[in-house]
């Protein structure tokens, strides 16, 4: 058997900071562990544009399809603002999403006790938090038709997007959500505006029927998502598995990212079907974007981005034992009270660096 072949697209900003040390935690695997990957490299978002013309090359879009898995640092950054919106580089990471069928976007949001205290709510609010938000990723006002920026023919101009769902859209989303649970505290909350929008009435009954008809085992509950964004900052360990659409999924994982200290914290894994060998279509980012207010300092943490590899181990390779051994190493030097600046509020004293993080994580997965 070949080994597992991992795209690597770190994209702009901190995206490159970041993945370094992602590469040390990789480099760490294969040489103390029987997990060695081929690993190769390409660019995304404004880096691919600066070469090709273009936020994702065709040839990219063709590695990617192929790989066992895609690792994506982050994209987009002002110098980049200007440019048409059809190139600009958020559409490259778009594009991944939607020709490799990446419907269910997993956001874990676990506040890790070392940084209870730092989170922007009480101690108790947050100390032992560990909800999944499973955010729906190919559709929604993301992508319906039609769209676009037009004149309304009385001087002014129309923008336009359209908030657009399928029953199987949501059904499929909605199984992810019930399958993650089982293995949970077996309980999902689905979030949807039901009592204004059409999309919304039937986002609601048609993951009510996967749970009466395939999943009846599991508590299912649901919340408008106003009143969600509310209760997960009033009592947000009242939640296990959220599930929602694109647009809420995008605005609720920043805000419980906060529930954990900080937007450099939180990782994701974006789930398609199951390619020949079984294994799903998967890609693998951080929340967070390229920061640019940080970029080219070594002040980015690159927690999100290595945890987001450690869901790589676990939901693309089973290999949930590594998958848990680095995040006790993510645990431990928190734990020691190493903190990139984000970790630290508005002094920043004893910050270590971007690289500093990277070197203690792999110090604490140990000599193996
Ligand atoms: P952002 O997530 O890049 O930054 C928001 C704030 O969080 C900034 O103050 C930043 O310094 C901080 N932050 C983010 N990640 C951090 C980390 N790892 N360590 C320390 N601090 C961190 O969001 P933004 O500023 O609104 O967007 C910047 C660019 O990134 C935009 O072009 C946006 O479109 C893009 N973006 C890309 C992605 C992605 O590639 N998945 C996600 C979100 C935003
Ligand atoms: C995210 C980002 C993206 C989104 C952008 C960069 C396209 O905010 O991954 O959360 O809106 O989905
Ligand atoms: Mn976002």
């Amino acid at each position: 058997m070949p080994n597992p072949s991992l795209l690597i697209l770190p994209g702009d900003g901190i995206g490159p900071e970041v993945m370094a040390e992602v590469r040390k935690v990789i480099a760490w695997f294969s040489d103390h562990r029987d997990v060695a990957f081929e690993v190769a490299e390409d660019l995304v978002g404004g880096a691919a544009y600066d070469k090709h013309g273009t936020p994702l090359a065709d040839a990219t879009m063709a590695r990617a399809q192929k790989a066992d898995a895609v690792l994506l640092g982050a994209v987009g950054g002002p110098k980049y603002d200007k440019l048409d919106f059809a190139v600009k580089p958020e559409r490259g990471l778009l594009r991944l999403r939607k020709e490799m069928d990446l419907f269910a976007n997993l956001r874990p949001a676990q506040c890790f006790e070392a940084l209870a205290d730092f989170s922007s709510l009480k101690r108790d609010i947050v100390s032992g938090l560990d909800i999944m938000i499973v955010r729906e990723l190919t559709s929604g006002v993301y992508f319906g038709e039609p769209r676009g920026i037009a004149d309304d023919n009385e001087g002014g101009r129309v923008g336009t997007n359209t908030h657009r769902y399928t029953t199987e859209e949501i059904r499929r989303v909605a199984r992810s959500a019930f399958e993650l649970a089982r293995k949970r505290d077996n309980r999902v909350c689905s979030m949807e505006k039901s009592n204004v929008m059409e999309a919304g009435i039937l986002w609601r009954e048609e993951v009510q029927w996967v749970h009466d008809e395939e999943y009846p085992d599991v508590e299912l509950t649901h919340m408008l998502a106003d009143s969600g964004a509310m209760q997960l900052v009033r009592r947000p360990k009242q939640f296990d598995v959220i599930v929602t659409d694109n647009l809420f999924g995008d605005l609720l994982s920043d805000a419980a990212a906060m529930l954990t200290g900080s937007l450099g914290m939180l990782p994701s894994a974006s789930l398609g079907a199951p390619m020949e060998n079984g294994r799903p279509k998967a890609l693998y980012e951080p929340v967070h974007g390229s920061a640019p207010d940080i970029a080219g300092q070594g002040k980015a943490n690159p927690i999100a981005c290595i945890l987001s590899f450690a869901m790589a181990l676990r939901y693309s390779f089973d290999l949930g034992d590594e998958a848990t051994l680095l995040k006790g190493a993510v645990e431990a030097v928190l734990a020691q009270g190493l903190r990139t600046p984000d970790l630290l509020g508005e002094e920043g004293r004893d910050a270590v660096t971007t690289s500093e993080m990277g070197d203690a994580i792999v110090a604490a997965l140990g000599a193996g």
